[in-house]
């Protein structure tokens, strides 16, 4: 299957399932824009509620939820009014317009002659209430990162911290960039989901982070701005050679593999590549991108981890003329008193920012749980998702659409989603179409209620990888589906 054929499958199965719908289908659509349909939605708040878990839980930092509409003084602060840019070209015969670092010298559509490369400001203008005769202060930009709203608020963050470092704050929420030529589905939109932490570590302290040996042995694929080739090695191994520059750009880097691969993401599609110098956004001192191999569009971005030094938090006290900057001397309330003659010896806590791009992310997820394979000369094809992300865990299935079988299948059904556990309940069609139709949303496991179960209250429990089906009885159903059912099959994932 040609990786376009592959491509096109999977996203014609999303939307035939309910996952990805374009944006006002009804009306023709608008590139860039996309909406989750039941399933879809399931899954995303699934990998959103496990990335908050993984942060919160993990690594102790607080969530804050902060306005998707910024003032134009944050933007004109934090450079993005001033530099957050793409060079746009226009062909000059049929007036396509292009990303111009996505395109070669001639129009891929017409192949005409591009116009001279132009900036192009990638943030929504709006306007705050009714507009003064004066203008100026009613501009205002839909985010173009969560990351500001963290920034703003960094004085009440620290306070909130007992003045003490380094922290964590983390958000999750939409983000909106005026793409100039999106059309690449869901890994290019203009309106987009971005789950984004934002560490303040002092300067001094980078090259320290307390649980750096929990994550030294992670092997990752880095491909440095300085080497032509990838390298397989060890964190610990990376910032003693100075590839990674320091222990909190390689503590993080290792748990963004590590969220990937619990979600399911193979390891083997993801690589790290350190930005060129050229390449770097305005912020950032150093960037490295988490990219997945993607059948159909090569290596994709799906987190860039940046440090982003004091940029921020400096640009925003010259501009607020309020100062961000802390003592050096750092431990919080105790050390009050040693702080007290160093008043003068003040420095801006720097940056380092792990920013997920969630829709790339599902993508990436979608594209590589796809798997096809002919079963008595049919076609199956089924989304191999971990079930803790699979929109659906469990589904309930009378083996026939007869009254004394569905009446059982429904009061097992209510059971299971009585224990916590999401299952659907499917009585049309052929046993074969709704097993067929549980593997093409993800469905891990299948629950069968047939005429031995009216006799002996025992169910067969079918795994979606290994199609293998065991029998076991309703009594011990929820145990079994919460606990141990993976290792009833010797297929498990
Ligand atoms: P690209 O170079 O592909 O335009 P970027 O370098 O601008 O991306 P970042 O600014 O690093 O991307 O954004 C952080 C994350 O947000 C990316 O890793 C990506 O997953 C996601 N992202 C960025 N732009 C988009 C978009 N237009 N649509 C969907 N996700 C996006
Ligand atoms: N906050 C990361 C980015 O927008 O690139």
């Amino acid at each position: 299957m040609t990786a376009a054929r592959r491509e096109d499958e999977v996203m014609e199965l999303a939307r035939r399932r309910g996952f990805i719908w374009a944006a006002f289908e009804i009306y023709g659509g608008a590139s860039g824009f996309f909406d989750y349909g039941p399933l879809g939605a399931a899954l995303k708040r699934k990998i959103e509620s496990l990335w908050r878990e993984f942060y919160t839980l993990g690594e102790g930092f607080y969530e804050i939820e902060t306005t998707t509409i910024g003032i134009r003084d944050v933007f004109d602060a934090s450079g993005h009014l001033e530099c957050f840019m793409d060079k746009m070209v226009e062909c000059k015969k049929c007036h396509s317009l292009f990303r111009a670092d996505h395109v070669g010298e001639r129009c891929p559509d017409c192949g005409g002659e591009f116009s001279e490369p132009q900036d192009f400001n990638l943030m929504f203008k709006t306007r705050i209430g009714a507009v003064t005769s004066v203008g100026g202060k009613s501009e205002a930009y839909l985010r173009p990162e969560t990351a500001q709203g963290m920034f703003v608020n960094f004085p009440r963050l620290l306070r909130f911290h007992r003045n003490k470092l380094p922290f964590g704050i983390i958000q999750i929420g939409r983000a909106y960039r005026n793409e100039i030529s999106p059309r690449q589905g869901i890994i290019r939109l203009r309106e987009f989901t971005l789950a984004e932490a934002e560490v303040f570590v002092l300067p001094h302290e980078k090259n320290k982070h307390p649980r750096f040996h929990e994550v030294e042995d992670v092997v990752m694929r880095l491909k440095p701005n300085y080497m032509d080739e990838e390298i397989e090695i060890t964190v610990k191994e990376a910032v003693e050679r100075k590839i990674i520059a320091h222990e909190y750009l390689g503590y993080h880097m290792a748990r963004v593999q590590q969220f990937l691969e619990k979600i399911g993401i193979p390891v083997e599609r993801l690589r790290f590549r350190q930005h060129e110098h050229d390449e770097m956004a305005h912020y950032a001192e150093d960037c490295w991108d988490a990219e997945f191999l993607s059948d159909r569009f090569g290596w994709v971005e799906i987190v860039g981890i940046a440090d982003r030094g004091d940029y921020d938090l400096s640009a925003h006290s010259r501009k607020a003329k309020v100062d961000m900057s802390v003592p050096v001397v750092t431990g919080g309330e105790e050390a009050e008193g040693a702080r007290e003659g160093n008043e003068n010896l003040s420095v801006f806590p720097h940056v380092i920012e792990p920013s997920y791009g969630i829709d790339r992310i599902i993508y990436a997820l979608l594209e590589s749980s796809f798997y096809k394979e002919e079963v008595r000369g049919e076609v199956r094809r089924v989304l191999r998702f971990k079930r803790c992300v699979a929109p659906v865990e469990v589904a309930v299935l009378p083996l026939l659409n007869r009254k004394e079988l569905v009446n059982k299948a429904k009061e097992v059904f209510q059971m299971i989603r009585s224990h916590g556990i999401f299952a659907e309940y499917d009585a049309s069609g052929s046993i074969g179409r709704r097993y067929r139709r549980q593997d093409e949303i993800g469905t891990p496991y299948c629950v069968t209620i047939d005429y031995e179960t009216l006799e002996n209250d025992t169910v067969t429990i079918r795994d979606r990888d290994s199609m293998k089906q065991v029998r076991v009885s309703i009594a011990e159903l929820p145990a079994k589906l919460r606990g141990d059912v993976e290792s009833m099959f010797t297929f498990s994932r």
